[in-house]
């Protein structure tokens, strides 16, 4: 009797052993990624849109040993407002940061207070310049090649110009333009502008320039700047390049406004393939867009978040200049922008 007492005795103890020893291993196994995101202005509708595709994608590497949490702060365009957000997300835990720069010249502060609590920083979108992603080892940068986007626009307006002969209205043998510029200072802006008026005139188009107007990437602002350009050009204008979608949109806008006939109006070309962007091309208003694929920014800035954390994927992870990682555009028209209006589907069921 007394001996299968101990026996059972030594078999519960053995087997509360091995329960708490699970458990530890448990906790052992189980790490956890705490992102904290900064934002320059989540009214921006591309990146509105990026963080939407960017909780998913992180939320989806997420298992029984990874416990994934992602605190996001907007910054509504305030450098000083972002560094304060960003010792904040520090002090909360965040063990990783997606750094969206408001100035994009600016990163020393959040840079060293990154450093001087070991926590890794993926800057997205707006592009330190190479010198600071340089300060320290764990810095990385996710976006697209600006001149890209600019050759593709100017590919797309070529193609239109050469099978479209009603966009030279005038019959001048010129296309007059205006162009609709994003911030000063974003990588976006000036170098997307340079390449496709440049990609125009070297596949044989005349252009005449006849205005650029600084429209901060906002809709709004564009449509305003746009109304003062129709009120000095009147229907002079042929083409409109937009250094974004949601640009060209206010360009429309102020067409629209102004009660401008179909036959009176320039072509419109955007950068992004926002949800509103591609729906305009679906229904030819705008005539072409550059897509800037976010699920794949998003899908990269969501695997390298865990990889340097964990320390696991990284060797998988390709760089270019050694901490960056550049996704590819691609031309939207009306013939396939159903592909990318399901792309966005897919990516957000
Ligand atoms: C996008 C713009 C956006 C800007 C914000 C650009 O890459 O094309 O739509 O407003 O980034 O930084
Ligand atoms: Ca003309």
């Amino acid at each position: 009797m007394r001996v299968r007492k101990f026996f059972a005795a030594g078999c519960l103890l053995f087997l509360c052993a091995v329960v708490c020893a699970c458990g530890d291993e448990r906790a052992d196994r189980l790490e956890r990624v705490q992102v904290g995101v900064a934002c320059y202005n989540q009214s921006d509708t591309f990146l509105s849109g990026l963080l939407t595709s960017f909780r998913d994608q992180i939320n989806g590497l997420g298992n029984d040993s990874l416990e994934i949490t992602v605190t996001v702060r907007d910054a509504a365009g305030s450098q000083k407002t972002q560094n304060d957000q960003v010792r904040e997300l520090i002090d909360a835990g965040c063990n990783v940061l997606c750094v969206n720069l408001v100035d994009r010249a600016d990163p020393s502060e959040i840079i060293d207070l990154a450093r001087d609590n070991d926590v890794p920083i993926i800057f997205f979108n707006r592009e330190p310049v190479a010198e600071d992603l340089m300060q320290w080892d764990r810095l990385y940068y996710v976006g697209a090649d600006a001149e890209q986007s600019g050759i593709m626009q100017g590919e797309l307006a070529t193609d239109a110009i050469l099978e479209n002969s009603r966009i030279d209205r005038n019959k001048d043998g010129k296309i007059q333009y205006v162009v609709l510029e994003g911030e000063a200072g974003h990588q976006d802006a000036i170098i997307r502008t340079e390449n496709a008026v440049d990609t125009l005139r070297s596949n044989g188009i005349e252009l005449e320039k006849l205005s650029y107007q600084i429209a901060n990437w906002n809709r709004a602002q564009a449509q305003n700047r746009m109304e003062q350009l129709i009120g000095q050009y009147h229907s002079r204008i042929e083409l409109v390049l937009a250094n974004n979608d949601d640009m060209a949109l206010g360009a429309i806008d102020a067409y629209k406004k102004l009660n401008y006939t179909e036959s009176a109006l320039p072509v419109f070309f955007g950068i992004d393939g926002t949800d509103v962007g591609l729906e305009a091309i679906v229904d030819s208003t705008l005539a072409g867009t550059v897509y800037n694929d976010k699920e794949g920014q998003a899908e990269a800035m969501a695997k390298l978040s865990v990889a340097v954390v964990t320390g696991e994927g990284m060797d998988a992870v390709k760089f270019e200049k050694d901490r960056c990682i550049y996704l590819p555009y691609a031309k939207v028209t009306a013939e396939n922008a159903g592909e990318f209006i399901r792309k966005g589907q897919q990516a957000a069921s």
